[in-house]
């Protein structure tokens, strides 16, 4: 049950309401219309946490199955809708959803890509074993991404290999990308050569400066990215960041490979290792990786599709434990950290760059299509809470990638040669727009808890063996959501997760009268409903229905598993 005394107190009163309107149906007409509240949110604008960065609504793409060859690389010479060979649905629904950032080329591909193999006339580039048992054509490339980028209207955001190159393969591939169209670093008093990597990158095509600022240093160094103690990969973050060229005005953010799921010891270890060394300053952000096992069970990942209504609940629950990842690791930094550094700390950001709810096979496009899965209103209500969970802590989470963005694990979009579809996961990223770039702001939820039926059970948390374990997580929120203001403008998200009761509840702001609502509403008779290439359309958002205030508040029934967008105009 959450939250604030007053609120209890009022969720007691409701309740007793709720409980004389139910004994009252039995024998009266009256209990229509008594007032039924099944849950209160109580909104305080007056309580800021943060400005909600919109980078929290970022994308990864990874040269894994079908992500990027067939998903966002169909070719120049495809019959498929392409702009320059990128999938034209895939920057469509890219811009759709106003990717602000997207992240590449991996991932676990990440540190064993050497970036030279993806540059210069495609003819020529060789094939590699790619890390994911797949060659590796090298058609998509630096130049291929940048372009995808710039269809789509977002920043870059690179995964540096770490693993098996050294640092000055990072430093050059800084400077391919970002140094000025012939000349040297800033700090350089040498002429421009002739074969500078700016003037490769113009001849290869790009004569302007790709002007990356997000870096990040390596990927999962704990696993994939080189099986490395924090204190080891707290030397090499070092190595590679230090003395890193700059160009222009861009100010370098590099992100160093932080925990698996809820490693607080990675975390706090790297912290102690990198901030005992004075030269500390280039940390800009700490990578988490958090994925949602299809099963609880230790090497079982479930299945997208065939799930029952404990398994919806215990997925749902082991989500919502994103909330916990976050908190702990924050506080894992703050306490690594001694208090001289804490001034420096809110600098640091979390950058969730994956996230994601990963099932076992079974519903992948076609075998080649590793890790590719359906997606389906369980996935959309995951999306929602994972959503509202950064949003409530918009002063930790500076970044967040959903992994991935196409025909893999928690993916907007799927695609097969001319085949395509947005899943319901797409619908919510569209549904979270209006909260970008607005202030959050405390929203307390009242609402009774759902047991995890599957409670007692040791959870795995991602769908690779190697990720650790959580203890049992007994009860799942029975309404959760965020809330941000622009102005005399509320934005208010909300998860109704019970699979069966719809949500009668009361919403107030402190201090301020709701004079309209208007709404969209995600919600299926069925949980296991979802899109695919014949029914493209058969999972898509409605109208929230008529929102009528009264006595500054409104009072709203929530449907059954659903995910809501509200906009309410405060007087
Ligand atoms: O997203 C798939 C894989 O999951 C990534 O390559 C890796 O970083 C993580 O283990």
């Amino acid at each position: 049950m959450t939250r604030t005394s007053s609120s209890r107190r009022r969720f007691l009163k409701s309740s007793s309401l709720a409980a004389a309107a139910v004994a009252l149906r039995g024998s009266s007409l009256l209990a229509q219309s008594s007032a039924q509240v099944d849950a209160h949110i109580d909104i305080d604008p007056g309580e800021t946490i943060a400005t909600i960065s919109p980078e929290i609504y970022s994308h990864f793409i990874e040269h894994l199955g079908g992500v990027i060859y067939d998903g966002v690389w169909v070719g120049e010479g495809s019959k498929i809708a392409n702009v320059g060979g990128i999938r034209k649905d895939f920057i469509d629904t890219m811009r759709a959803v106003q990717v602000p950032v997207l992240r590449w080329p991996g991932g676990c591909f990440a540190d064993s890509y050497d970036w030279r193999d993806g540059i210069g006339p495609r003819d020529k580039r060789p094939n590699r074993a790619g890390f994911w048992k797949q060659q590796e054509s090298n058609q998509y490339g630096l130049h291929e991404f940048m372009r995808t980028c710039r269809a789509i209207g977002c920043k870059p955001y690179l995964a540096a290999n770490l693993r098996t190159q050294p640092a000055r393969d990072f430093y050059q591939e800084i400077e391919y990308c970002n140094a000025p169209a012939g000349n040297l670093p800033s700090n350089s008093a040498a002429p421009a050569a002739p074969d500078a990597l700016a003037a490769q990158r113009e001849a290869n095509g790009d004569r302007e400066p790709f002007n990356v600022d997000l870096w990040g240093v390596g990927n999962e160094s704990w696993g994939c990215g080189g099986n490395l103690t924090p204190e080891e990969y707290a030397m090499e973050f070092r190595r590679f960041t230090a003395w890193t060229p700059t160009y222009g005005d861009t100010p370098l953010r590099f992100v160093a490979v932080g925990p698996n799921g809820d490693d607080v010891d990675w975390t706090s270890r790297l912290f102690k290792a990198l901030y005992g060394n004075p030269e500390r300053r280039h940390l800009w952000g700490l990578s988490v990786h958090y994925y949602t096992s299809g099963s609880p069970t230790k090497f079982a990942a479930g299945d997208a599709l065939k799930f029952n209504d404990d398994e919806f609940y215990d997925l749902l629950t082991r989500g919502s434990l994103m909330d916990k990842v976050i908190t702990d690791h924050w506080n894992a930094m703050s306490s690594a950290v001694p208090s001289a550094l804490s001034r420096e700390q809110p600098s640091v950001k979390l950058v969730v760059d994956e996230w994601g709810a990963w099932y076992g096979k079974g519903t992948e496009l076609a075998p080649e299509y590793n890790l590719s899965q359906q997606s389906t209103m369980r996935d959309a209500l995951l999306t929602g809470i994972t959503f509202d969970i950064f949003q409530r802590h918009a002063d930790k989470v500076g970044v967040a990638a959903v992994a991935q963005s196409i025909n893999c694990i928690h993916s907007l979009m799927l695609a097969q040669g001319d085949r395509f579809c947005v899943t319901p996961t797409f619908h919510v990223f569209q549904m979270y727009l209006p909260h970008r770039g607005a202030q959050s702001v405390r929203a307390d939820f009242t609402a009774a808890s759902i047991p995890n039926p599957m409670g007692n059970t040791a959870s795995q948390v991602g769908g690779n063996s190697y990720i650790g374990q959580l203890p049992p997580i007994k009860s799942l929120a029975g309404l959760s959501g965020s809330a941000s203001v622009k102005g005399k403008s509320l934005t208010l998200t909300v998860v109704n997760p019970h699979l069966t009761q719809p949500m009668t509840t009361e919403i107030a702001v402190r201090g301020a009268s709701i004079a309209s609502a208007k709404g969209t509403v995600l919600a299926e008779k069925d949980v296991h409903a979802h899109n695919d290439f014949a029914h493209p359309d058969a999972v898509k958002p409605r109208s929230a229905g008529a929102l009528s205030p009264a006595g500054g508040k409104l009072t709203h029934s929530f449907p059954p598993a659903s995910v809501t967008s509200l906009e309410i105009a405060l007087v």
